[in-house]
Parts: C-alpha cells; sequence; structure tokens
C-alpha cells in the first residue's frame, strides 16, 4: 500500500537527517518505494525568493505570521507530493522562537499532510549539545543540556496532540552515539 506519510522530527542536531538518510538506504536495498522530504528546504525556497533570509537558520526568528505562511506553503507543495510512494517528511514537532515554541505541525499543517505516523528521534541532551557544537555548517542556537531537555519533553507533548487530531501512531526513536546502525534499525522497522 503506497501513499504512507511518516512524518520524521527530533530537535536541531539530534541527527534526523542523518538517521533518515540511512533508512533511506536501507529501504531501497529491500525494493521499497520512499521518497524522502525536507520540510525546511521547501520552507527555506520560498524565504530565498522572497529574500527574506541568506541561510536557513534565520526562519526560526522571522515574525511569527510570516513562518506561518512559510509553513503553509510547504505544507500544500508536500501535499500535493503524494500518491505514488511513500513519503517520509524531515521537520520538527516544535520549533523554538524568539516567542517562544512554534507547533511544527499545527492543525491546518497536519489537515494537508495527515500522517500516518509521527517519529521523534531523540537522545540524551549531553549528546545533542556536543553534536551542535561539532557541527561548524550551521548556525545554532546556543541552549544547555537543560533547554535541550524541555525541548524534547515539549515536543512528545504536542505529539500527543498531533496523534489525538490524526489517529496516527507515535514512535520515539533512539539516536545514541556510536548506535547510530540500532537508530536506523529502529526506523526501518517501523517503516517498512
Ligand atoms: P532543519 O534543516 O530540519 O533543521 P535542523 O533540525 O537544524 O536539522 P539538521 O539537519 O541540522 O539537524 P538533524 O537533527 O537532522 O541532524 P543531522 O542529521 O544533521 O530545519 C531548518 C529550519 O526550517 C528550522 O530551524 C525551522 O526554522 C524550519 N522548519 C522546519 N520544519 C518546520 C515546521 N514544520 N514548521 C515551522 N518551521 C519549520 O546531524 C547532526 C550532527 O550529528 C551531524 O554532525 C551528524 O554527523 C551527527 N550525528 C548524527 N547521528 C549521530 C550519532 N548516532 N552519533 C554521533 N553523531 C551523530
Amino acid at each position: 500500500d503506497l501513499g504512507k506519510k511518516v512524518v520524521v522530527t527530533g530537535v536541531p542536531g539530534v541527527g534526523k537527517t542523518t538517521v533518515i538518510n540511512g533508512a533511506m538506504e536501507r529501504l531501497a536495498a529491500e525494493g521499497i518505494p520512499y521518497k524522502a522530504v525536507n520540510f525546511g528546504t521547501c520552507m527555506f525556497e520560498v524565504a530565498m525568493k522572497e529574500n527574506l533570509v541568506s541561510n536557513r537558520d534565520e526562519m526560526r526568528k522571522l515574525g511569527k505570521d510570516v513562518q506561518k505562511r512559510l509553513q503553509q506553503a510547504a505544507a500544500s507543495e508536500i501535499a500535493a507530493m503524494s500518491g505514488d510512494s511513500n513519503i517520509i517528511i524531515d521537520t520538527h514537532s516544535s520549533v523554538k522562537t524568539p516567542g517562544g515554541f512554534l507547533a511544527g505541525l499545527p492543525e491546518w499543517v497536519l489537515r494537508e499532510l495527515m500522517p500516518d505516523m509521527i517519529v521523534l528521534v531523540e537522545t540524551d541532551p549531553d549528546q545533542i549539545l556536543t553534536r551542535r557544537l561539532g557541527d561548524a555548517s550551521r548556525i545554532r542556537d546556543m541552549e544547555g543540556f537543560r533547554e535541550i531537555a524541555e525541548h524534547q519533553e515539549f515536543n512528545r507533548a504536542i505529539s500527543a496532540a498531533y496523534a489525538m487530531y490524526t489517529g496516527c501512531t507515535i514512535k520515539i526513536v533512539r539516536n545514541e552515539n556510536f548506535l547510530l546502525e540500532k537508530g536506523i534499525d529502529d526506523l526501518v522497522s517501523a517503516l517498512r
């Protein structure tokens, strides 16, 4: 049965893109058709066209209404893609903005996407902190252990609301140091 939509989320630097890439290779080898799309990239393309930002890390600092408009544009673009393949959507349960947490999948995004499953990629906050410090390609917010832990907790809470609205399942995949392959295995099992 094609047309399955799986949303994969996690705080910045937890390694969701790394786990998705590993899973995509494994699924392709097994002949299971999945397409991966990055929600932030879809938003960024619109934001660039409108000269709103010069890098993707500036988007979460834009005004709330601008972020919502970009979010809506990305959701309808991705919804239009579905049909002939299963889709993995690489995104965020919540985005940390200067004004507080912004829902990554508010009602108008969920209505477009209607995911079958939401995956939360998690690991211990100290590991996330170290990964952020080691990734020079991005402009990360400076956060401590406690703030990262709090963001992960908030993501679980808001994902429960997403499950209430859509009837999707919530799958937690751990991506721990030295255990990337285990994380990929868990994601692949959920996606098969
Ligand atoms: P996005 O590009 O998704 O931002 P991000 O979360 O910062 O994504 P990254 O790809 O940087 O992090 P990652 O968790 O995928 O980690 P990675 O695999 O690279 O989104 C950009 C922006 O778009 C957002 O800030 C927001 O503004 C906007 N946006 C997106 N969705 C939105 C929505 N729904 N609503 C509103 N706005 C939205 O790995 C990180 C590092 O860790 C790497 O160096 C990697 O090698 C390492 N690593 C990974 N796994 C392991 C492991 N097991 N052990 C050791 N190291 C590891």
